[in-house]
């Protein structure tokens, strides 16, 4: 191929997997299959390969490109980044709607509010179109130079979208806010702990750390979203409202969060901040607030700015979910594993209506990391779904009283020695028989995803194992209704009914009773998983790492882990004692499940036999699409209790199907699980 038709075919490429990427991951609306973007995509490499001289910065096979870095450049901002005005109070609100009014001498000032997204903002310069730069907000007039991370977000266009309604200015500068999911969040702090890497406390402290990443392909690899929220500067044609610029933002291929709502009153932005406080947690990205600002952008002028916030726009904060409270003790837990957790117990604070008093601190890495100590003050949040944590420590409250906290050398239950294998976090009881470890195993083995045994609570596991009534799982059927009956507070009654319950149990699935052995790392789905591909707790056990590691969600850490748990003499022993008890599962073999090869699903609400993440990887393992939000191309819409409305309205304009917990079971046929 000649030069110069190489260029040109190189160019329209570019422009059309541009106009591709913009289908597929902002209007989330693909024209195209991945096959044929694929096709595209390598189409280009070859002429690029072919013709090295002729790749551009902007062309879609530079996303993840560029050499690692040792420090970022930092870039002055055209214009200042400020920042915003907060504000908890109805009354301030008001206040800020009659300064605008008087200061602009109107009866009405309209506004736009949007949501506050909880993210780390950024500014991009397109020039003619193209990304020619990405800055962090710095320390407002200077930032960092991060254009190659931002590149790697899927969202960022790299070229601009041409032929809509308004004309592309030369030069435009775009401010907005790169975020993570909070469900892909959970996800990447999963993966990373399992990797031995370091997790992050919230979804923005996960993007903050993601963009300061010297590698581009690091960040390449971390989910990261963004939504525009500013046209900051622009050569010609900019909107004279900031409502028609957001419109124009979508129109360049950009994305812009679709919550924004004109407001031309106190009482509607009001309300609008109630209605997305409601919301909050259904959404899938991290809100801490709304923002009004003055939509005519010759009023902002008029009111200009302040220090280091605009007169003309106002952030009104949620409720924080964060509060401050005291460390009073630092306490070890011997879990299941062995494993020793420290948890703090705090001086009771409400946050977000819920009383917190215990705190997980994870490992002993942790409470270093963070230097907590006993008496610390400490910043304690409580966000959606995610349980409680610390934040961080208030140095400045420290009196000089607090002391630092190591995780025992002892057990604390039986006090064997513990330990901690260099290059892991977790510290662990040594002793195989340790009571607490026991105590847990038959708590777990009965637990209402597990065995599901009625009456096997705390009360009676302490007292069976304190008593050496029970010295592992398949002791437990052995247990007559009269050496029950024994127990304290347990009557005849409850005895014989434990008795029965236990008996009922060993009718469990397969995958429940793998679930209950308490296998390091084997968690519902993956015993789903191990139980589909093995059919029998024998052909599990037997299966070597290699046979183990060509199942799909199988990696190294499970592979291990399981086989360290079969290869255990202890647990060969149980296993062939509960066999003895008649505890032997078989699956019963459905069809193999690819039920939902080619169908997109999103679920909404809370299920009652999964987390929503288990539904998902339910989906993904019988070869569907899980996605978070409703659009054309969903095939269905699972609604659970307390489902959000935005995606009920979205299914219903969609016309997509929606089906309730039990219909989606059959679908993944785990209906008699
Ligand atoms: S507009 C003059 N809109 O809040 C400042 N900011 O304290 C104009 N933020 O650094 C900011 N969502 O990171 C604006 N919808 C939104 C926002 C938003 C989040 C952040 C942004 C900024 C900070 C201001």
């Amino acid at each position: 191929m000649k030069q110069q038709e190489a260029e040109r075919k190189a160019e329209k490429l570019r422009d059309k997997l541009e106009y591709h990427n913009y289908r597929y991951y902002v209007l989330d609306d693909p024209e195209i299959s991945d096959a044929e973007y694929d096709e595209l995509y390598k189409a280009l490499q070859s002429i690029e390969k072919a013709h090295p001289d002729l790749i551009t910065k902007d062309s879609p096979t530079q996303r993840v490109g560029g050499q690692v870095r040792e420090g970022f450049e930092s870039g002055t901002h055209e214009t200042p980044m400020l920042s915003l005005q907060s504000v908890y109070k109805e009354e301030e609100v008001e206040r800020f709607f009659q300064n605008c009014r008087n200061e602009l001498k109107k009866q009405k000032v309209r506004l736009v509010a949007e949501p506050k997204y909880d993210g780390v903002s950024v500014e991009l310069t397109y020039d003619y179109g193209r990304l020619v730069r990405g800055l962090t907000r710095g320390d407002g007039r200077r930032g960092e130079e991060i254009t190659a991370n931002l590149k790697t977000i899927h969202e960022v266009p790299l070229r601009l979208q041409k032929n809509k309604t308004t004309s592309l200015p030369s030069h435009l500068v775009v401010r907005g806010e790169v975020y993570m999911l909070k469900q892909e969040f959970v996800e990447f702090n999963k993966a990373q702990e399992a990797n031995g890497k370091k997790t992050f406390a919230n979804p923005r402290n996960a993007a903050a750390g993601s963009l300061r990443q010297l590698d581009p392909k690091v960040t390449a690899k971390r989910p990261l979203h963004i939504f525009c929220w500013e046209i900051s500067d622009a050569t010609e044609g900019r909107p004279s409202t900031h409502s028609d610029c957001l419109k124009a933002l979508s129109d360049f291929g950009l994305k812009v969060c679709s919550e924004w709502e004109p407001v031309d009153s106190v009482t509607d932005a009001i309300d609008y901040h109630h209605r997305m406080e409601d919301r909050r947690d259904d959404l899938s990205y991290e809100v801490d607030g709304c923002v009004y600002k003055v939509d005519h952008l010759a009023d902002r002028e008029t009111l200009g700015t302040r220090a280091a916030n605009p007169r003309w726009a106002l952030a009104y904060k949620f409720t924080s979910r964060q509060k401050a409270t005291r460390i009073k003790e630092i306490n070890a837990q011997v879990g299941r594993t062995g494993v020793l957790t420290p948890v703090a117990v705090l001086e009771p604070v409400k946050i977000g209506g819920v009383t917190v008093s215990n705190v997980s601190l994870h490992n002993q890495d942790e409470i270093d990391r963070k230097d907590i100590r006993v008496g610390d003050t400490v910043m304690v949040e409580r966000a959606g779904d995610v349980i409680p944590h610390v934040v961080k420590v208030i140095t400045n409250k420290r009196n000089g009283d607090e002391k630092k906290y190591q995780l025992p050398e002892r057990c604390p239950i039986c006090e064997t020695k513990t330990i901690k294998p260099p290059g892991e976090a977790q510290t662990r009881c040594t002793n195989a028989s340790c009571p607490a470890v026991l105590k847990q195993s038959l708590l777990h083995w009965g637990s209402r995803h597990a065995t599901d045994i009625d009456g096997l609570g705390e009360k009676v596991v302490n007292q069976l194992v304190d008593q050496g009534m029970v010295e592992n799982i398949a002791e437990l059927y052995d247990l007559s209704a009269d050496a029950l009956a024994g127990l304290e507070r347990m009557a005849q009654k409850s005895a014989a009914k434990l008795v029965k319950a236990l008996e009922n149990s060993k009718r469990n699935s397969l995958s429940r009773i793998i679930y209950g052995l308490g296998i390091p790392l084997v968690g519902r789905v993956m015993a789903r998983t191990l139980a589909e591909e093995f059919g029998t707790l024998q052909a599990l056990s037997q299966a070597d790492e290699e046979r183990l590691l060509q199942i799909d969600d199988v990696g190294p850490a499970v592979a291990s882990a399981l086989r360290a748990w079969f290869d255990n003499p202890q647990n060969k022993k149980l296993l062939t004692a509960l066999q003895d008890h008649g505890i032997d599962p078989h699956l019963k073999r459905r069809t193999k499940s690819k039920r939902l090869e080619g169908k997109t699903l999103v679920v909404t609400g809370e299920l009652t036999t999964m987390t929503r993440e288990e539904a998902r990887e339910a989906i993904e393992m019988a070869k569907g699409k899980s996605t978070s939000s409703v659009s054309s191309k969903t095939d269905f819409l699972v609604v659970g209790t307390n489902p959000g409305s935005n995606k009920t309205k979205a299914a219903q304009k969609h016309g997509v199907e929606t089906i309730d917990e039990d219909e989606f079971l059959k679908l993944l046929g785990k209906n008699q699980e």
